[in-house]
């Protein structure tokens, strides 16, 4: 009885759809629902559910909605308000089996209201905030119509020159499967059903943050110890979160791309991991396993990535043109088209849209009168989560905070860059909406401003890398220079500055810089910039330097030459007044490094976790035969978990509730944080494990723990981590998950170097 009520309210729900006049469709049960819509339809309709398509401004709008409406179309990314995506919901309604359009997006930090980029976020070590940003980020999706989007980014980056390194959560991976799941959880909400969750598809899969020499769309080649310990755990942790979808990644696998990689998207992903749901490609990809030279023609990829179980293909023609082909042939089956078809729907079935094509379309009285209206934005909650995401790196003579009475000399291009604020996939954040640093601090000294803006320098002078930044954008070029000379610029602010009590300069990358297909082989601010800071510096005056970039960068010079540094990121939206509320100190900075600074390129990858060796450096004992570089400092410029306060901490007391862990018990880890200064602030207490002696090399520590704590001025609290088997397991040669019996040194610090010891003994 109960069941024939919800059909009932099922069917009436769905007042858009045919299913009321068609067979009833036991629509409360997912598996039978979707069965028995893929009986009625024919291989064209089913091959139309494959497609994925970018809209972009210039396409005919007329021709997409005949498309849909021939069930040509399973789903739309890039088209973003009601009032667009409406028309074709309503031409998928029109179509024989009126079943539902979707429509995707790359919302990755933010929507209309942007965040800082992903890396930032990842340095506030805050979940509570970063799944905040992400909840946000999904409402005000939803309530664009959109269902799904292509986030989280979860892959792992520990070579900066990667541009792309911006949109992940830095090189370790506990913090980011952490966040992985926080993320997953935030844009689902209760259940992507709901119509304020969108479904979250979890990127790249798999390993593209490692590609050879940071190069965008490089190959990756890779030990499969390496991926199950290091790599791929945060996928995992996205997908055991419940992500709907898995977007597949561009670059090859050991020799193979992952778009036609059998022993990822099969053995692995499906079968060892149980993933059910959405696999899309990416951006072309199955074209590009031609180029790739796995594939002699289209046919050709377009079976191989069938075969590999690439369900939705992203803006190619290739499944429309070769899949029919194909099957007449007997070169792929029926069943290879079924087992995609089933995943597109059920992902569909998954976002509410059969129950109601349009749930988060809404009616056209309820749309908004305007789309960036003021009072859609979350600024607030943005501003909330900018300051967090911000890491203190130096503070000599407490530079920082600022006094609102001092006189200020702010400089630089990026202090007045409101594109560049919202960093890279900046959804669709307005840039006349985003707060610059001149606009923050101009509020927040109000009648008091002594502040004088002079711009100093240009992002860049190098015509070559201006030309390239701008090479993209149709409408208006992102990087526009001042066309006075460097030096009558540098002239203008060191004269400024010499009437300054304090002078803060913005400078760092435009956000071009550091997106998809911006690698770079320098990671120094550009020359010009450093031009104007080494000018500021011989003025003697106090120097801040607000970092705003979007991956770390080879600051080794402005580190001696700056008197504080703090690294902002891309902070979205909010930043300037964010910002600014660290500055002068509304704000005690909390934020640590996602991912370490390196000294220099040549020195990368830098990061804090890699394999013990036979003849390890000593800092401060030189020697030959050592696994060093002889002609610089070996060792990052600032380490992994790294970052100040306006406050002090201190640890002491650390203890281990036992010498001794059985298999099945429990260690309790303990210690004091004390706030030893005299403002109240945050920190971050981490835990890392060593495994002393294992069957396989193992790691110099791992980052298993950690807890973010607030302490007023004075106040100290015991801090306790529980360690138990699972936090020892690793892959061993055999790829077999397990912890070894032996010495474990368990390691606390406020970051990754500087830490106290004890040690355990797995029984
Ligand atoms: C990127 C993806 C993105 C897709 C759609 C591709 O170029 O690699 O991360 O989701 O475009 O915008």
């Amino acid at each position: 009885m109960k069941k024939l009520c919800l059909l009932g309210l099922a069917i009436g729900l769905a007042s858009h759809s045919v299913w009321a006049d068609t067979t009833p469709a036991p629509i409360e049960n997912k598996d039978a629902f979707v069965s028995n819509l893929m009986k009625q339809m024919t291989l064209e309709e089913k091959i139309g559910q494959l497609r994925l398509i970018s809209i972009g401004p210039e396409m005919p709008r007329e021709l997409i909605r005949k498309e849909i409406a021939a069930g040509n179309i399973g789903g739309t990314f890039n088209s973003i308000t009601r009032p667009e995506n409406r028309p074709m919901q309503d031409a998928a309604m029109r179509s024989r089996l009126k079943i539902p359009m979707f429509f995707a997006y790359d919302v990755i930090h933010g929507h209309r209201t942007i965040f800082p980029i992903p890396l930032a976020l990842a340095s506030s070590w805050d979940m509570d905030a970063i799944g905040r940003s992400g909840r946000i980020a999904a409402k005000e999706a939803a309530a664009d119509s959109l269902d799904i989007t292509f986030a989280p980014m979860v892959d792992i980056s520990r070579d900066p020159r990667w541009g792309r390194t911006s949109e992940g959560f830095g090189e370790d991976t506990y913090l980011v499967s952490r966040i992985a799941k926080v993320m997953v959880k935030a844009y689902q909400g209760e259940t992507p059903s709901a119509a304020d969750s969108i479904m979250a598809s979890v990127k790249h899969f798999a390993l593209y943050g490692a590609v050879e020499g940071g190069r965008d769309y490089n190959t990756v080649d890779m030990s499969p110890v390496k991926m199950y310990q290091d790599y791929l755990p945060p996928y995992r942790a996205a997908i055991d979160a419940g992500a709907g979808g898995v977007m597949v990644a561009l670059n090859s696998i050991n020799g193979i791309p992952a778009t036609a990689n059998m022993w990822l998207m099969q053995d692995l992903l499906r079968k060892e991991w149980g993933f059910k749901g959405l696999a899309v490609s990416d951006h072309g990809a199955i074209f590009e396993l031609i180029k790739h030279g796995v594939a002699r023609d289209g046919r050709e990829a377009a079976k191989l990535a069938i075969k590999a179980g690439i369900d939705m293909s992203m803006n190619d023609t290739l499944y429309g043109k070769e899949l029919p082909g194909l099957l007449k042939s007997g070169e792929i089956q029926q069943s290879d088209i079924d087992n995609a078809v089933r995943e597109v729907l059920g992902a569909k079935y998954d976002m509410g849209l059969f129950k109601d094509p349009y749930l988060r379309i809404g009616k056209v009285e309820d749309d908004p009168a305007d789309t960036y209206a003021e009072n859609r934005l979350h600024r607030a909650e943005a501003r909330d989560v900018a300051r967090r995401s911000m890491v203190l790196l130096k503070n000599q003579n407490e530079t920082l905070p600022l006094k609102k009475t001092e006189k200020i000399v702010l400089v630089g291009p990026l202090a007045k860059a409101p594109i560049d604020m919202m960093g890279s996939w900046a959804a669709a954040g307005k840039p006349e909406q985003s707060v610059t640093l001149l606009d923050g601090m101009t509020r927040a000294l109000g009648d008091q401003t002594k502040l004088t803006y002079v711009r100093g320098a240009n992002i860049t002078e190098d015509k070559k890398v201006l030309d390239y930044l701008n090479f993209l954008n149709f409408d208006a070029p992102e990087v526009v220079n001042d066309p006075r000379s460097a030096q009558v610029m540098i002239d203008e602010a060191v004269k400024a500055a010499q009437q300054a009590d304090v002078v803060v300069a913005a400078v760092g990358e435009s956000r071009g810089m550091s997106h998809e297909s911006s690698s770079r082989t320098d990671l120094n601010i550009p020359a010009n910039q450093r031009d104007l800071i080494k000018a500021l510096k011989a003025t003697g005056k106090p120097l801040v330097l607000v970092l705003m970039n979007g991956r770390p960068l080879t600051i080794l010079e402005e580190k001696d030459q700056a008197d504080a540094i703090l690294e902002t990121w891309f902070t979205g939206t909010e930043g300037g007044n964010a910002i600014a509320d660290v500055l002068f100190g509304d704000y005690n900075p909390s934020g640590k490094l996602p991912i370490s600074i390196p000294r220099s390129v040549g020195q990368i990858p830098t990061y804090y976790n890699h394999l013990s060796i036979g003849r390890p450096f000593t800092p401060g004992k030189p020697g030959n035969y050592t696994s060093q570089y002889f002609d610089d400092t070996t060792g990052p410029l600032y380490p992994f978990g790294y970052g100040l306060s306006y406050t002090s901490f201190s640890l002491s007391d650390m203890a281990l509730s036992s010498t001794t862990l059985n298999k099945s018990g429990k260690i309790d880890a303990s210690v004091t944080v004390k706030n030893t200064g005299k403002r109240d602030g945050e920190t971050v207490v981490q835990l890392y494990i060593q495994d002393v002696v294992g069957s396989m090399i193992r790691p110099l520590k791992e980052l298993k723990n950690f807890q973010k704590v607030m302490l007023k001025a004075g106040e100290q609290k015991v801090i306790h981590f529980t360690i138990d088997e699972d936090d020892l397991k690793f892959y061993n040669a055999q790829l077999k998950y397990a912890a070894e019996p032996g010495k474990f040194n368990v390691q606390i610090g406020l970051d990754s170097e500087d830490v106290t010891q004890q040690s355990f003994e797995l029984l």
